[in-house]
């Protein structure tokens, strides 16, 4: 589903479809929220608090960190920048790594840049070769996550070096670890020896902070400049701000859920293997799962039941597989119970 066609307004039921934190944020961030006063609502927001929290939690200097209204207009800025022709010059690429975050399409679309998909290997590996191959003297883009959504699969740190390694001067790649919290690995700490990289972070998953919209860009600030120049001012509102410290100040809150995760894989996997079904081991906070012809009748099932998986049969090496967000645990198991009765009357 792109942004062309926005979802309908789900709460009514079990939102399994958009790799959200079921459990919400930490209890300490709508108790700061809470607490904003008139002042400071009527003011533009500061930001030097909550950049040297989101910093310190990275582990990096305060400048390497420009905060944005959620990891997509990061994104979108990030494209902007970066493939946006000048008058007469060539049409830049971007390189996407397929199955991937459909947003990287889009923005591309939107900046004006050509997109060259790479097609992904059957285990979803990253296919590295292919990639360098398709890099040209235009390419301008390599947007690679890790871990993949919507493989939830990892790539070897050492293919980030390699594809950093091999595009032209003034090119940058991006690697967006929106799901890093899961996977407990990050590109951040090489940024140093890589300033043509530029790490994409997001407070919506892990922290539970979708609805306030933040994450962060982090690189070297020569290589961020210009893509700040492409944010607009004060779009990471004072809500966010205060939001942004509460919960970075409650990491227990964040390992909890971390914990649920892992719990509730085990139990789809488990779930899965009885009912037929394969998927890919996830280190992320959703599972890609394959259920051929019997998909539809899934996703469908499930959605006139209250729970919301996420069809994926039309992305590229995803045919016939949904996606489904695991998370606490509760909710992966009414997940379950939905998909056993489902698969069950469809026989
Ligand atoms: C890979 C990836 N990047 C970025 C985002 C967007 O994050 P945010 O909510 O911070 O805009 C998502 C959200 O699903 C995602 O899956």
């Amino acid at each position: 589903m792109s942004h062309y066609q926005k979802p309908p307004e789900l709460y009514g039921g079990l939102r399994l479809h958009q790799n959200e934190n079921t459990g919400g944020c930490s209890p300490r961030v709508t108790e700061a929220l809470a607490r904003l006063r008139a002042d400071q609502v009527g003011f533009y927001p500061p930001y030097a608090a909550a950049t040297d929290a989101v910093a310190m939690y990275l582990g990096v200097p305060p400048d390497r960190v420009t905060l944005t209204n959620g990891l997509d207009e990061g994104l979108m800025a990030l494209s902007v920048a970066y493939l946006r022709a000048e008058i007469g010059g060539p049409v830049l690429e971007a390189i996407v790594p397929e199955p991937a975050f459909e947003i990287f399409r889009l923005d591309t679309e939107v900046a004006g840049g050509k997109l060259v998909q790479v097609m992904p290997k059957a285990d979803f590996a990253f296919p590295l070769d292919e990639v360098l191959a398709a890099v040209t003297p235009n390419t301008r883009v390599v947007f690679l996550t890790n871990p993949n959504n919507p493989t939830g699969v990892s790539m070897p740190l050492g293919d980030i070096r390699a594809v950093a390694r091999g595009v032209p001067a003034g090119a940058i790649v991006f690697v967006d670890e929106a799901y890093a919290e899961f996977a407990d690995e990050s590109f951040i700490p090489e940024l140093d020896a890589f300033p043509n990289v530029v790490v994409g972070r997001t407070f919506s998953k892990a922290f539970g902070l979708a609805g306030l919209r933040i994450g962060c860009l982090v690189s070297a600030p020569a290589t961020v400049d210009p893509i700040r120049r492409a944010v607009p001012v004060y779009s990471v509102s004072v809500a966010a701000v205060a939001a942004i410290q509460a919960a970075l100040s409650d990491l227990d809150h964040m390992r909890g859920y971390l914990r649920q995760v892992t719990q509730s894989k085990a139990l789809l996997y488990a779930a899965c293997d009885r009912l037929g079904l394969t998927y890919w081991k996830s280190r992320s906070n959703f599972v890609l799962v394959c259920a051929g012809d019997r998909t539809d009748a899934l996703v469908n099932g499930a959605f006139a039941r209250g729970v919301y998986l996420r069809d994926r049969s039309t992305e590229p090496g995803c045919a016939g597989c949904l996606r489904i967000t695991t998370g606490i645990v509760d909710h992966t198991r009414r997940a379950i119970a939905v998909m056993e009765e489902v698969l069950c009357a469809a026989r």
